[in-house]
């Protein structure tokens, strides 16, 4: 558990609100729910939303200008605790593309309040009488619950109700990056019952592993195979595992990359997550143990994907290696960086309840 400090000194955990704040599922209506976890989604709500982002790609491509009258008049903050570009990036983009405007502190969030010992439930609700939508990036597990949890006992003036997006909180989950690698999967693969999905890497720390394995469930595919291999510290976490063995799926776990690399249809390759250990010397050791080149690619399937949510260091070798990979047609992680703005457009849309889109 990460135990931080609030402004007045008190040792203060944000995972104390996955209890406290119970998240609303989607069950059809996306509008005024604050978005914290994968678990919020079922099967018709994802295609719903893939359809949405499927449209607004295809107006996008056609310079539809009509969609800037989608978002005119909202406003989406981001809060940014952490560092981030495409999450941050494509965000900001996705709003701007459906007209609406962003905020944020100028230079980042070290030069807000936070920098004088402001609590996080404070910052938030000073945003939320700013914002429609917050995107919120932050190191603690559950920060993203305590933030739905204080911009609920917010009232406005306006009476408006501001909407939480989780970008990500610390070693637990990162809900729109598993929306963005579900809907890519399905966008290159057609779907994505019946194949292997294999995650290599940092699966304890990586939470955008521990997203798209539970919103693979929430999905319901069809007769899919986990595969997680990384070194035995790095192992994907017992409580993610159970969540798939109990909705009836294959988990195969190991430390040899080459029991399962020939069978995989999706290989999604993870950066050892160098911010999450407190001994730098546990990072070196681990941290080339699986690397991805153009040897290792031309063993998997002619027509698997390779995945990544980047940024990518030592895991996918040198620059050298870079230029190779990136030139092979089964790597798809620009094509999935890209997506991520679609599908955040959707999400937009959607948690604002914007009509047109
Ligand atoms: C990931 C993250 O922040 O969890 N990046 C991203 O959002 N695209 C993955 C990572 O940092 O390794």
């Amino acid at each position: 558990m990460v135990a931080a400090k609030t402004g007045n000194g008190e040792a203060h955990s944000s995972e104390a609100f996955t209890r406290l704040y119970s998240p609303r599922k989607i069950d059809g209506s996306f509008t005024g729910k604050h978005i914290v976890t994968v678990e919020q989604f079922s099967y018709l709500d994802l295609q719903d939303l893939f359809q949405l982002a499927l449209s607004l790609r295809e107006r996008v491509r056609q310079g539809d200008r009509s969609l800037i009258e989608i978002g005119a008049g909202k406003v989406m903050a981001t809060l940014f605790y952490e560092a981030s570009t495409r999450t941050d990036m494509s965000f900001q983009a996705a709003m701007h593309r459906l007209g609406g405007a962003v905020v944020s502190t100028s230079g980042g969030v070290q030069f807000s309040s936070v920098y004088k010992g402001e609590n996080l439930a404070d910052t938030l609700r000073a945003v939320g009488c700013y914002a429609d939508v917050i995107v919120l990036r932050h190191p603690d597990v559950g920060s993203s619950y305590e933030a739905a949890y204080y911009l609920d006992k917010l009232h406005t003036r306006l009476d408006r109700h501001p909407v939480i997006v989780s970008g990500g909180d610390g070693i637990g989950e990162h809900p729109t990056q598993a929306l963005l690698d579900l809907f890519t999967i399905t966008d290159y693969k057609n779907g994505i019952d019946n194949l292997t999905v294999t995650m290599v890497g940092d699966l304890r720390n990586g939470r955008t592993v521990h997203s798209l394995s539970k919103l693979i469930a929430q999905y319901e595919a069809k007769n899919v195979t986990f595969c997680f291999v990384s070194p035995d510290i790095l192992q994907m976490p017992a409580y993610i595992q159970d969540f798939l063995v109990q909705r009836g799926y294959q988990v195969h776990q190991t430390s040899e990359l080459d029991e399962v690399l020939a069978t995989s249809d999706v290989i999604y390759w993870t950066r050892v997550q160098e911010e999450r250990f407190a001994n730098p010397a546990d990072y070196e050791a681990i941290r080339d143990h699986f690397v991805m080149t153009p040897e290792v690619l031309s063993r998997a399937k002619s027509d698997a994907i390779l995945m990544h949510p980047l940024p990518r260091k030592h895991e996918m070798g040198t620059q050298s290696d870079h230029d190779v990979l990136d030139e092979d047609p089964r790597a798809v992680y620009f094509g999935q960086m890209e997506n991520g703005m679609f599908v955040r457009m959707a999400l937009l849309a959607k948690v604002l309840g914007l009509a047109g889109a």
